[in-house]
């Protein structure tokens, strides 16, 4: 039967959605009598669930593998596992460049680990398979915490020329949502007070339901219903997918919270047609006009690629302006990634230098811009979630309704806790704050 001793080391490199695989993982291996461990070295099976979505992301992979080599010999009972967009992608290849790797599995085929992990000799699973492999994992009764990620809607069908996501996680499918009820109870049942819906193309989600077709707009008004769910977020989004009973869900439902990432890449026209994004700048400009109608106090983020082919200067000042005309809370900024079988990988990049010198322009706008929303806090009342304890003795840290870590002084906070706090201090990654409310 099972050996309670076994166990598991998970390495999650890349999105979310990679975090909330991870977890479903652990869960299933958890079933199999595995328990999780943060010391590599007394692990019985290590689990890297990996990224494709940039090539540094991949690389990673192959050097994290290369030193793992002298711990496999040292131990070659040690299962070895490479889970996640890589296994998809390069499936047996891993194998044959990294003979330690004892099992590749990819994103769709994870339900399937536990009898992979028992298997002699490496395995390989990167199959679609038609089951749902949700209704495989184990109902998730393991789960501990006062958040937690629920996957809604897995793959895309947008194709942006740049992104390998709709080759490696598919084409794009809505779990139903009477299951995602289902899963949100039971998580609910185990203290969890935050859910955050995710999907490669979230606010795409439309699953069946009574009645129909559920947007996300009406999943999220029947999860906010649910008692002792307190707080509910989505992402990542596509702005074409923007509904307006998603946006009036902002105004209607308090358990909404007022944040949103809402990635437009770039703020040229012409290279947002050269990137297949199917919506201009001044088409983004109005939606956000139209979310911040809805919900004033929003907090947006984005995502930003420079770089990408055929980008000139005057495309990218035109990133720059959309930027200060936005006013972000944060944003991720990358530079352009060719990915193989992309078809923007087909054209020239831009010189390496000037995607560098870009990045950082545009990364500094962002910082500033950064500061500003956090320094905008301080004095004010919000409401924290607390997630665990601070470094320091008598401190909790938790998030705010803006998605901003909070450092509060006090003692008798318990993680779960979800309290009101006067914001004292800001840096661009936390702020400080005392509890207000008993
Ligand atoms: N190069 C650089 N950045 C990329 N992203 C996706 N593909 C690439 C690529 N080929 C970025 C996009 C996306 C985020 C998750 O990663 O900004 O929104
Ligand atoms: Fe990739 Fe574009 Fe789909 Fe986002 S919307 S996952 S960037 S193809």
């Amino acid at each position: 039967m099972t050996d309670a001793a076994k166990k598991l080391f998970i390495k999650t490199y890349g999105c979310q959605m990679n975090v909330y695989d991870s977890e479903r993982m652990a869960e299933a291996m958890g079933a199999k009598g595995y328990v999780t461990t943060e010391v590599l070295e007394e692990a019985d099976m290590v689990l890297l669930n990996t990224c494709h979505i940039r090539e540094k992301a991949s690389e990673k992979l192959y050097s994290d593998l290369g030193r793992l080599k002298p711990l496999k010999q040292a131990r070659p009972d040690l299962k070895v596992g490479v889970a996640g967009c890589v296994a998809q992608a390069e499936g047996a290849e891993i194998l044959k460049r990294m003979p330690l790797v004892d099992l590749v599995v990819g994103p769709q085929a994870y339900h399937r680990l536990p009898e992979m992990a028992e298997a002699k000799g490496q395995v390989v699973d990167t199959d679609f398979p038609p089951e749902d492999k949700f209704e495989h994992l184990p109902a998730r009764k393991a789960y501990r915490g006062p958040t937690a990620f629920l996957t809604v809607q897995e793959g895309c069908d947008k194709f942006c020329a740049f992104c390998v996501v709709p080759y490696t996680r598919g084409a794009e499918v809505s779990r139903p949502a009477d299951r995602l009820l289902r899963e949100a109870r039971d998580l609910v049942e185990r203290g969890v007070r935050e859910i955050t819906l995710l999907g490669q193309n979230v606010n795409a989600y439309h699953g069946a339901g009574e009645g129909g077709d559920w947007g996300l707009g009406r999943l999220v008004r029947e999860l906010a219903a649910i008692d002792g769910l307190d707080r509910i977020r989505y992402t990542t989004s596509h702005p074409n997918d923007m509904a307006d009973d998603l946006i009036a869900a902002h105004a209607e439902v308090p358990e909404l919270m007022p944040y949103l990432h809402l990635p437009v890449q770039s703020g040229s026209d012409r290279i947002l047609k050269a990137m297949n994004r199917k919506h201009t700048a001044e088409q983004y400009l109005r939606l956000v006009e139209r979310i911040r109608a809805a919900r004033p106090d929003i907090l947006l983020t984005s995502d930003f690629i420079v770089g990408f082919p055929g980008e000139t200067d005057r495309d990218f000042q035109d990133t720059m302006d959309l930027v200060r005309a936005v006013g972000y809370g944060a944003a991720f900024s990358f530079k352009y990634s060719a990915r193989p079988g992309t078809p923007a990988a087909e054209k020239t990049p831009v010189a390496a230098e000037v995607a560098d010198a870009r990045l950082q322009a545009l990364q500094a706008l962002i910082l500033d811009q950064q500061r500003a929303a956090q320094a905008a806090m301080v004095g004010r009342e919000v409401q924290v979630l607390y997630e665990k304890a601070g470094r320091k003795p008598g401190q909790m840290v938790g998030k705010s309704d803006h998605l901003m870590a909070v450092h509060v002084e006090d003692p008798a906070g318990k993680v779960g806790d979800l309290v009101r706090v006067r914001v004292s201090a800001s840096a661009p990654n936390s702020l400080a704050a005392e509890r207000i409310s008993a």
